[in-house]
């Protein structure tokens, strides 16, 4: 929608050379910190999934945690969150993933919760390279769920997210 596109050029904080020289930090806080900006993003993430169609919206560790609750709330589903390594108690389902320096892992807890045939609307803040909603997908791949739908505020074009993650619809609310 117009009203998301327009709060989010509006209130985004552009950071020249971080975390390294050359690279441009789009920092959404100030768009997640104004009401109307904030269910703008939660509408939009939301929006092409009716009631009855997710059964849950997972966030991705960190910041999509923001999001994933609030969309859930939306569509009427519970909530899951996709956590860095080490930071649940075993069994896991992990999938790691390659960084710009380094790789990252993604776990979810293997049990206390059977996520086989269900389906699941992954949501984010920015989508770069598409690592880390990769992993995602086949992080719930493992646990035998079925990915409908990814939905991110931001797409930082030309690093090849969009292609890493073809096959799975992708709603990009906004372009950096
Ligand atoms: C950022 C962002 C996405 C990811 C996008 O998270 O929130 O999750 O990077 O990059 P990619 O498409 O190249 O994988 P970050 O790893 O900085 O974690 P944080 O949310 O915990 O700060």
């Amino acid at each position: 929608s117009p009203g998301v596109v327009a709060a989010v050029e509006r209130l985004m904080r552009r950071v020249e050379d971080f975390p390294v020289a050359g690279v441009q930090f789009c920092d959404l806080t100030p768009v997640l910190a104004d009401p109307e900006g904030f269910d703008a993003v939660v509408a939009g993430l939301a929006a092409g999934h009716e009631i009855g169609s997710v059964d849950y919206v997972a966030g991705l560790d960190a910041r999509g945690f923001l999001l994933a609750g609030a969309v859930a709330l939306r569509l009427q589903t519970g909530v899951l969150a996709i956590r860095k390594a080490g930071k649940l108690p075993p069994p896991v389902h992990s999938r790691s993933y390659e960084l710009e320096y380094g790789a990252a892992t993604l776990e979810l807890p293997a049990d206390g919760l059977d996520l086989s045939g269900t389906r699941i609307l992954v949501v984010d803040d920015v989508l770069a390279t598409g690592g880390t909603l990769g992993a995602a997908v086949g992080l719930l791949d493992d646990c035998g769920a079925v990915v409908t739908g990814l939905s991110v505020v931001l797409e930082v074009p030309g690093l090849g997210g969009r292609d890493r993650l073809s096959g799975t619809p992708l709603t990009c609310l906004t372009v950096a």
